[in-house]
């Protein structure tokens, strides 16, 4: 199935707006990044095509959530992002996995437990990456941020990590196992 992730995008975002130059921007720089770090794993066979188009996909729900800065003015909060970014992409009938890289790409993946015990706005689920192609994508996503102010700055792994830990330490814990495993 060949999936032209622009014709995608531009069901939901008018090309020339900020949110859709945010976006754009922002799933190219990730995309990049996770093909890069696909390119070192060669024993772990992650799939570059589907990462190609899956990370393009990735920030897709941003538009349904409120974040001025980015140019999104919906209804739902920022946190939310992903797992309604999987909901568009299931209900255009894509394969599963394109929405589950969404919904498990924010921080380093939500666990059901930490959305019960934080009172989160999001379904009771596990949303935390498992295939290699997640756990590639939602660690590149990390490296760049979509906030005009900071979207020109290099994010050491390092500050990846400290930025993690004032979520909650098992993400800080996650996201530091990846790292090694990726030598990032
Ligand atoms: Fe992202």
């Amino acid at each position: 199935m060949k999936i032209d992730p622009f014709l995608i995008i531009e069901k939901f975002y008018q090309p020339g707006t900020k949110s859709y130059d945010i976006l754009v921007d922002h799933s190219r720089i990730v995309t990049e990044k996770s093909l890069d770090i696909a390119g070192r794993l060669p024993h772990l066979n992650p799939d570059l095509g589907f990462i190609q188009t899956a990370a393009m996909l990735h920030d897709i729900g941003i538009f349904l959530t409120r974040s001025e800065s980015i140019g999104c003015f919906g209804k739902a909060p920022y946190v939310c992002h992903g797992y309604l970014g999987r909901e568009l992409l299931d209900e255009l009938g894509l394969p599963p996995e394109y929405g589950l890289v969404s919904e498990r790409h924010t921080g380093a993946g939500i666990t059901k437990e930490n959305i019960r015990l934080n009172n989160l706005p999001l379904p009771e689920r596990d949303m935390v990456p498992i295939s290699i192609e997640e756990k590639i994508i939602c660690a590149a996503d990390k490296y760049h941020s979509k906030n005009p102010k900071f979207s020109d700055r290099n994010i050491t792994t390092a500050e990846v990590i400290e930025e993690l830990q004032k979520i909650n330490s098992d993400h800080a814990e996650r996201f530091t196992l990846w790292a090694e495993a990726f030598r990032l």
